[in-house]
């Protein structure tokens, strides 16, 4: 199971940021992750420095002319594979309906890459095809739910927009509540973590992702949180997310990916000027940053 789809109906709960750094837990782990920009606003793709000329070349390309993916397909330098956003996505809905062609062609498409491939799909919060579509294509959705009440609504209305697909789809969507930018001075923060494990029970995910300077500001250079600040507490959180999801069989790798590895700079992003730099993280890592047992779920 690979090919998760990342999607809350509120905005701003961190849909891209655990995209990226997910993305680049698995890229450091060999898995080659395919990405995949569905947000219209492209948040995503700007933080890979890619800009596409035209939206036949971003995964538009995909829903107007069925261009595969691996056409659309772009090389990061954070070490995996993007599949372009642009602007002109926020179209698809009224220029192409709902149909179930419509809704079923990303996982279609993907059902043409190869099975083991992990799959990260960045929704925007809109609901339309883009995100149901996401939603179909995907074994698995992490839905991300920030501290505060407004994601809070955002998770029980996500809750039913999956019972609604799953009537559709004839089966259950195997999902995580992420709990995300987690301050535990607020009071609020436990109040919502509270009301959602009450609700959702094992579908929490055990790991919280807290607020954390390094995870907002690593964007503003292109990178994830490993690369920015490898020994942050966002490093770690995300490193212990994805140490729960394998855990778990939420995502499910190759018995070589899955196991841990200690590199800070993903394939393929190492350069002669940046050994240096990365030498120091990789010192910094060991001292601050070993790859933490997943905790118990449920706790
Ligand atoms: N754990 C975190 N700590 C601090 N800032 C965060 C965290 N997660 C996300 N952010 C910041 O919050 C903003 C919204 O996050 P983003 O991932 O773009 O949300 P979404 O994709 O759901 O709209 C961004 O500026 C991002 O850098
Ligand atoms: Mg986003």
């Amino acid at each position: 199971m690979a090919r998760i789809a990342v999607f809350n109906q509120k905005g701003g709960v961190g849909k891209t940021t655990t995209a990226l750094n997910l993305a680049g837990l698995l890229a450091r782990r060999g898995a080659d992750p395919l990405v995949i920009d569905l947000d219209p606003q492209a948040h995503l793709t700007s933080v890979c420095n890619i800009t596409v000329p035209r939206a036949d070349a971003s995964i538009y390309g995909l829903y107007a002319h069925g261009t595969p993916l691996a056409s659309l397909t772009c090389s990061t330098r954070n070490g995996w594979k993007l599949v372009p956003s642009h602007i002109e996505l926020s179209k698809v809905d009224s220029q192409f309906g709902k149909g179930p062609t419509i809704l079923g062609r990303l996982a279609a498409a993907l059902d043409r890459e190869p099975a083991e491939r992990p799959v990260l799909m960045d929704s925007c919060p809109m609901l339309g095809v883009l995100s149901l579509g996401s939603v179909f294509a995907a074994d698995g959705v992490i839905i991300p739910v920030s501290t505060d009440y407004l994601a809070m609504k955002g998770a029980v209305q996500m809750e039913r927009t999956l019972k609604a697909l799953e009537q559709v789809l004839k089966r259950r969507v195997p999902r995580r509540y992420l709990i995300t930018r987690y301050d535990p001075r607020r009071r609020m923060a436990a109040d919502i973590e509270r009301q959602l494990r009450a609700r959702y029970g094992n579908e929490v995910c055990a790991t919280r992702i807290a607020e954390n300077v390094s995870i907002a500001e690593s964007p503003a250079s292109s990178q994830d949180v490993f690369e920015h600040a490898p020994a942050s507490r966002g490093a770690r959180d995300y490193t212990e997310l994805l140490e729960e999801f394998l855990v778990t069989r939420f995502i499910r790798l190759t018995e070589r990916e899955a196991r841990p590895v200690l590199r800070t700079a993903p394939p393929g992003a190492r350069t002669a000027l940046v050994a240096e730099k990365d030498a120091q993280i990789r010192r910094n890592l060991t001292a601050g940053l070993k790859l933490v047992p997943a905790r118990r779920i449920g706790t």
